[in-house]
This record gives structure tokens, sequence and C-alpha cells, in this order.
């Protein structure tokens, strides 16, 4: 793979990148980054507490709303590379401004950013490409969602249609809940993202994560990962942004990811090139296996966290070159990931009372962990006055291992994990249940 490359501002180098975001997510990519010995410095835009143990990077105090201002900075800083992490700087068309200023951006603007941020658009440009997803009503109001639930003869499930953090999604068990649940979202639950509301059929099936890269053109894929969406032991509970992951997820054989390639990669790369959509970035399928195939469940127009977490640490030092080509559209799409032949998980311990409502500013100690193929990622973390490490979100640290098979990987995760405390500390036991012989769900 070429290493050299012209930035757009004119220099020849990758040496400062800036990534705008405040998790895991972030902190990983950064982590990710700084392997390359060419890049000397990166910036994170806020970042937090945990982004400064890492290697060459250095956090910014300035709000990227802010558009002069920024600009003025970056220009300071001679920013090579800009990556952006979260969906809704990318819904607000961040990318496309940044572009516009002749950076580097490695992230969709508004339209791409659709794919996320309007259900509905997602699931038309589902239809019109025929790319295999659950059957769908897009509704604008309580009377016609209820005419469609009342007479369903299959159970639905109940979507906002924009963004909503990770919540805006139910699954009802009954017609009456999910009269409710729409109910609910057309009475503002969400502001406006609840506008309108996407009914779906209910499908089911084991859930994976695909990535693809993309350049506007061209594509390649990441390792394949598994989320665990649900907040408690054995799939249960409510959905959370993500309690853990593991990747590869062996359930997808070459074969299959051959189908998902065919059946859904293409025609979605295909459809935003009809619709003139110049996609540079990260494109997150979030797929059920369900008996009669992949289905598209949701698109994201971002990296998956805890995925992202889970992932970086088997990319080799040359993985932020790729997203380089993408942002100035350079892909072959030949391009072979040089992964590391181990595997990798990751457990996210969360604070007490996460997704609903927590509490925050509890110190954290972490004891003698095995630093040996494990990395721990803040997610959610702040600083004291006099410089101690505080909980400060509702998913606080990405404990991630990678080693020969998965038993190994959970097993240095959860010893870890027990040199690891804050007030309120919960994280599940089982993440990984499906790839570790040595775990028993009766346990
Ligand atoms: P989303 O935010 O769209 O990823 O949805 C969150 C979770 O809800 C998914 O990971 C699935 O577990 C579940 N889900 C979403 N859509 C469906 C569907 N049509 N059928 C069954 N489960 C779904
Ligand atoms: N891990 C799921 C997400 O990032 O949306």
């Amino acid at each position: 793979m070429s290493i050299n490359s012209t930035s757009s501002k004119g220099s020849n180098k990758l040496e400062n990148i800036l990534v705008i975001g405040n998790g895991g997510r972030e902190n990983s990519l950064a982590w990710a980054f700084q392997k390359n010995e060419l890049v000397k410095k990166i910036y994170l835009i806020p970042g937090n507490a945990g982004s400064e143990r890492i290697n060459k990077c250095e956090r910014i105090k300035i709000d990227i709303n802010n558009n002069n201002a920024l600009i003025e900075k970056l220009d300071l800083l001679k920013i090579d590379l800009i990556v952006i992490g979260p969906e809704i700087p990318l819904a607000n068309g961040l990318a496309d401004f940044l572009r516009k200023n002749n950076y580097k951006v490695f992230g969709p603007g508004k339209e791409g950013a659709k794919l996320e941020s309007s259900k509905s658009w997602a699931k038309e440009f589902m239809r019109d490409a025929n790319i295999p997803t659950a059957k769908f009503w897009k509704v604008n109001s309580l009377e016609e969602a209820a005419k469609i639930i009342l007479s369903s003869p299959m159970p639905l499930v109940v979507k906002a249609d924009g963004l909503a953090s990770g919540k805006g999604v139910f699954i009802p068990d009954s017609k009456d809940e999910c009269l409710r649940a729409t109910e609910s979202i057309f009475n503002g639950k969400f502001g406006n993202s609840g506008n309108v509301v996407v009914l779906e059929e209910k499908i089911q099936g084991p859930e994976v994560s695909v990535f693809a890269l993309c350049d506007g053109k061209k594509y390649i894929l990441l390792p394949t990962a598994q989320d665990h969406k649900r907040l408690n032991e054995k799939d249960t509970g409510p959905n959370t942004g993500g309690m853990g992951a593991y990747s590869p997820a062996p359930l997808i054989t070459h074969d299959y990811l051959d189908k998902i390639i065919q059946d859904i990669i293409e025609p979605t790369i295909n459809e935003l090139n009809r619709k003139n959509i110049d996609y540079k970035g990260v494109i997150y399928f979030g797929l059920m296996i369900t008996k009669s195939g992949p289905k598209v469940i949701e698109y994201n127009c971002r990296f998956g966290d805890p995925e992202c977490q889970t992932i970086m640490p088997l990319m080799d030092p040359n993985f932020v070159f790729l997203l380089e080509k993408c942002s100035m559209g350079n892909l072959t799409g030949k391009e072979k990931i040089n992964t590391s032949n181990n595997v990798s998980g990751c457990v996210i311990a969360t604070s007490k009372g996460y997704p609903h409502e927590y509490k925050t500013g509890f110190p954290i100690k972490i004891g003698k962990v095995d630093s040996n193929g494990c990395q721990i990622f803040d997610s959610g973390t702040s600083l004291s006055k006099n410089g101690e490490l505080l909980t400060d979100g509702g998913r606080v640290l990405s404990i991630v291992c990678q080693d020969k098979n998965f038993d190994m990987v959970f097993d240095k995760a959860y010893k870890n994990l027990k040199e690891i405390s804050f007030e309120g500390i919960y994280f599940r036991n089982d993440i990984g249940h499906q790839v570790r012989k040595n775990y028993s769900m009766e346990i």
C-alpha cells in the first residue's frame, strides 16, 4: 500500500490528525493511528480523560459548531486528516463544511449520513435498491399507525425516524404496547426525531456488524464483529449502546460474507452512487442473520461503539492510510487490511442505572492490570481538579483484550476487570458467550 499522499491542504504528510468525538470509539481510533510512525500528533475534540494517556494525543477545547474558530484552529495546527466519530456532527453536515474548506475528511456529508439520521429514508433507500430488510411502513400520525398495528398479522417494531441516541427503537410484546410506544414518540419523547415513525416487521436471528470503509466509489471491509446490545446477561433487559463485543464473528463464514457482499454491500454502494452521494467514510451495516438470509436492521454512518474498540487492536500501523485514501477517493478496493491473527473482545463497564438515569463523578481505581494484549479505552471519564480519574458517562470504560482464542481473550478481560473499581460499576459477565468454549450460560 502506498504511504505517500498529497494533502488537499498542499502538504505531503500525514503528521497531524484530528479526531472528533469523546467516547471509547474515538480513543481507540487515536490509539490505532499513533502506531504509525509517520503520525506525529493526534488531536481530539473534545476527547475525554483517557485521551491524554494515549501516546501523541492532545485534547483541544473548542466548539465544533463555531465554524470560523474551528477553521482558524485547524489551519494553525496544520491538520492533515480529520476523522469524525459520532453521528450528530455528521448528520449536521460538519464533513461537508470541512471539505469545503479543503480539509481531507473521513466521514460522510449530510446526505450520506441520512443512512443513519432518517430511518424512513434508509428504508426507502433499501427498497429502491432491493436490499433485503424487514417490511416497513412510514407513518405520520397515531391514527395512521393504529390502522396498521391493529390489522397487522405479524408482530411489529416501532422506531422514531430521527436520531435518538440509540433509544428510539421499541420491541413491544403486544399490540397495546405497540400503540403506546408509537403514541409516546408522536407525543414528543424524542423531540423532532419523532415527527415520523417507522413501523417494521419484527424479524429474528443473531446480529452481526459489518464495516465498509468507502471512498465514494470503492470500499474495503474490516473484520466482522458481534455486539451485545442488551443490558443484562442472557441478552435480556433494555437495549443499550453496546455492553461488549467480539471480533471477528465466526458466525460469518467466508462464503456467507460473499453473500452479504453481493446482496447488501455492493447494492448499497451502487445505490449511493446512483443517488450521487459521494460517501467518504465508514458504513456500518447492522445485520440480522435470518432463516431467509441476511437482512439489514439498520445502517449507521460511523464506526460502532464498542465494535471499534474491539477491532482497532487487530489493525496494523498502516490502518490510518486507509482512512486517508477514503478521504481522498483513492481506494483501489484491493487493499489488504493486515490484521493480526489474534481475536479480540471488549467488555464495557457502565455506571449504575445506565441506559437510564445515572450519577457521575465517582473516583475510578485501576489496580494492577495485565497490559499484554490488553487496552483500557476510556468511554466516559473526566479528571478532577487534582487529577483523579472520575466516571463521566453511562458507559465508563472499555476493557479490550486480544489473544489466540476467545476463551483466553475474555479470561484476560475479566481478570483485568477485577482490578477496576468505582461506585456502582456494572458489566455483563457473559460477553462473548457465543464464542467462549469455557463459558456455560448456566454458571
Ligand atoms: P437499531 O437502533 O435500529 O439498531 O435497533 C436496535 C435493536 O433493536 C437492534 O439491534 C435489534 O436487536 C432490534 N431491532 C431493530 N429492528 C428490528 C426488527 N425489525 N426486528 C427485530 N428486532 C429489531
Ligand atoms: N454498538 C452499536 C452502535 O454503535 O450503534
